[in-house]
C-alpha cells in the first residue's frame, strides 16, 4: 500500500494536470471575479496557451451546449491530476466502457428507489443531530465542512452500501482535502528542504492521507452490513466484478466506483449543505420559512419522499444555494478532433473548461444575481429559465447521477435541522472562495450551533 501510495502522490501536482497549471489563478484573492474579467472581454471564450497546450475557458450558454451535447463526441473527459481520487471510475471514462459501467448502476439512481433510501437517511440525521446537540452544550466552534462531510458520508454509505461509516470521517475529509484543493498539490509531492524543493517519501504525511484512501473500499465492502438489504448499489458492483461474462469489469473497477462515490457522491452533497447554512446564516428569514415549512407538512412524525414533493420553498432555497455556490464550478474536457467555437480554432488535445459558476451569476440570465433568493425557483419559474443557463449537475448525457438524490439529502437536512438548531457563521463576510477542484470556502466554513427549545 506505501509503494501504491507513494507512485500516486506522484501524479499530484504533474506538470502536465490542468489543476496545478490553473492554480495561481484560482488561488488568486478574487478567482471568480478575474475569470470573469477575461472571458467577458472575449465573448465569453478566453483562451489561455500554456507551453505545449492551450485552455479555453468558456461560459456562453451556446458553448455548453455545444461540448456538453451537441458535440459531446468530440469532448472527452478529463481527470489526469485526481487519479488517486478516482481511478478508472466511471466519472472519468468515456464511450462505449462509461456505458457498460454506468449500466449496472443507473437503476439504484432511479426515483422510484429513492423513497426507500428516505429513512436511511434520517438515521443519519438523528445521529447528527445528537452530535450537535452535545456540541451545542459546549458553544465551542465547528468546522461545517467537517460536519456535513460526515453526514454526507453517512447517508451514502447507510443507503448505497448497507453499511456504518467503517472509518473516521474526520480523518478521511482531511485526506480528501489534500486532493481537492490544488494549492497543496505541489506541496504533496514536494516539500521544502533548506528553501529549495525535493521530492517526498512515502513514509511522509501526503502518503499516508493517499493511503487513508485507497483503503476505504476494501474498508467498506468488509465492513458487517447494517440491515443486510437483499439488493443495494454496493452488492450490484461486487456482482459485476465478480461476473466474468462483463469483461469491463473487474474487483478494481468495484473499489474505483466505491472511491467515486465517496468523493463525488460525498464532498459536492456537503459543500451544498454547508455553503446553504452560511446563506442561511446570512438570511434568517428563509431560514425562518424553511423551519415553518417543515413543521407544516411533516408535523412531528418522521418525513417521508412524499413530503419532499411538498417541500417546495426549501428546495427552492437549495437549487438557489447551487446556482450561487455551485460546487462543479468547473467541468473540463479535452478535445480528440478539430472544432470551432466562437471563432476559434480547437485542436485535438486542446483543454476545455466549461464555467457554470459565471453562467450562473449572468445578468443577462439572472436578475440581480448577487442576490440570494430562493424564490427564482418557485414552482413555474424553472419553465422560463433559458436553456443551459443553470448547470449545477452538468448537462447532457453526463448529467450527474446522483443529482436528485442530492437535493433529497440536503433539503432532509435543512428542514430537520433548522427546527432543531439555530446555526451561526461565525468566519469572515462574505465567505471567500478558493477555487479548487470543488468550489471550497477559502479558510473554511467556522459556525456555532444553538440548540432551540
Ligand atoms: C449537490 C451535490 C452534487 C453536485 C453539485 C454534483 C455535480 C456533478 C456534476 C457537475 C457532474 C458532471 C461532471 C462533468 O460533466 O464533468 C456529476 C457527475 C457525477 N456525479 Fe454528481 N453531484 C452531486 C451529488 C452526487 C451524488 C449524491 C452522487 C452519488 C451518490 C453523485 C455521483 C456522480 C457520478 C457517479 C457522476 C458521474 C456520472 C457519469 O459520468 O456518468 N453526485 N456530478
Amino acid at each position: 500500500m506505501e509503494s501504491e501510495a507513494h507512485a500516486y502522490s506522484q501524479t499530484l501536482g504533474e506538470q502536465e494536470s490542468i489543476w496545478f497549471k490553473i492554480s495561481p489563478l484560482v488561488n488568486a484573492a478574487d478567482p471568480m471575479g478575474i475569470l470573469k474579467r477575461l472571458v467577458s472581454r472575449q465573448s465569453g471564450c478566453f483562451p489561455i496557451q500554456m507551453r505545449d497546450e492551450k485552455i479555453f475557458f468558456l461560459s456562453e450558454v451556446d458553448h455548453f451546449k455545444h461540448v456538453l451535447v451537441t458535440k459531446v463526441d468530440t469532448y472527452e473527459k478529463y481527470f489526469d491530476g485526481l487519479k488517486p481520487i478516482f481511478g478508472k471510475a466511471m466519472i472519468t471514462i468515456d464511450g462505449a466502457l462509461w456505458q457498460k459501467v454506468r449500466q449496472p448502476q443507473q437503476p439504484y439512481f432511479h426515483p422510484n428507489v429513492y423513497a426507500g433510501y428516505v429513512p436511511h437517511f434520517m438515521v443519519a440525521l438523528r445521529r447528527k443531530a445528537a452530535d450537535w446537540a452535545a456540541l451545542a452544550q459546549t458553544g465551542q466552534p465547528v468546522e461545517m465542512l467537517e460536519q456535513t462531510w460526515g453526514l454526507a458520508a453517512d447517508m451514502v454509505c447507510r443507503a448505497l452500501f448497507d453499511r456504518e461509516v467503517p472509518f473516521n470521517p474526520r480523518a478521511v475529509f482531511g485526506a480528501v482535502k489534500a486532493y481537492t484543493d490544488v494549492s497543496h498539490h505541489r506541496a504533496i509531492r514536494m516539500k521544502k528542504v533548506a528553501g529549495g524543493l525535493t521530492e517526498v517519501t512515502d513514509a511522509e504525511v501526503p502518503a499516508q492521507a493517499i493511503g487513508a484512501w485507497l483503503t476505504l473500499p476494501e474498508a467498506v465492502i468488509s465492513a458487517k452490513p447494517w440491515q443486510n438489504r437483499a439488493d443495494t448499489l454496493l452488492q450490484a458492483l461486487l456482482r459485476s466484478g465478480d461476473d466474468p461474462s462483463m469483461w469491463e469489469w473487474d474487483h478494481q473497477q468495484v473499489l474505483d466506483e466505491i472511491k467515486q462515490y465517496l468523493w463525488a457522491g460525498t464532498e459536492t452533497t456537503a459543500l451544498t449543505l454547508g455553503w446553504a447554512f452560511y446563506l442561511l446564516s446570512q438570511h434568517p428569514a428563509v431560514a425562518e420559512r424553511i423551519r415553518r415549512e417543515s413543521e407544516t407538512i411533516c408535523g412531528d412524525r418522521e418525513p417521508t419522499a412524499a413530503d419532499l414533493e411538498q417541500l417546495t420553498y426549501t428546495r427552492s432555497a437549495v437549487l438557489e444555494t447551487l446556482r450561487m455556490y455551485p460546487p462543479a464550478w468547473a467541468l473540463v474536457r479535452t478535445a480528440t478532433a478539430e472544432d470551432t467555437i466562437a471563432g476559434h480554432k480547437i485542436m485535438p488535445g486542446d483543454r476545455i473548461v466549461l464555467l457554470p459558476y459565471l453562467v450562473h451569476r449572468d445578468e443577462r440570465y439572472w436578475e440581480d444575481p448577487e442576490r440570494f433568493d430562493p424564490d427564482r425557483f418557485a414552482p413555474g419559474k424553472v419553465a422560463k429559465r433559458v436553456k443551459y443557463s443553470y448547470l449545477p449537475f452538468g448537462g447532457g448525457k453526463r448529467f450527474c447521477i446522483g443529482g436528485q438524490m442530492a437535493q433529497m439529502e440536503v433539503m432532509l437536512a435543512l428542514s430537520q435541522l433548522l427546527r432543531r438548531f439555530r446555526v451561526e457563521y461565525a468566519g469572515p463576510v462574505p465567505a471567500q472562495i478558493a477555487a479548487s477542484v470543488t468550489l471550497m470556502p477559502k479558510g473554511g466554513l467556522p459556525f456555532r450551533l444553538r440548540a432551540l427549545s
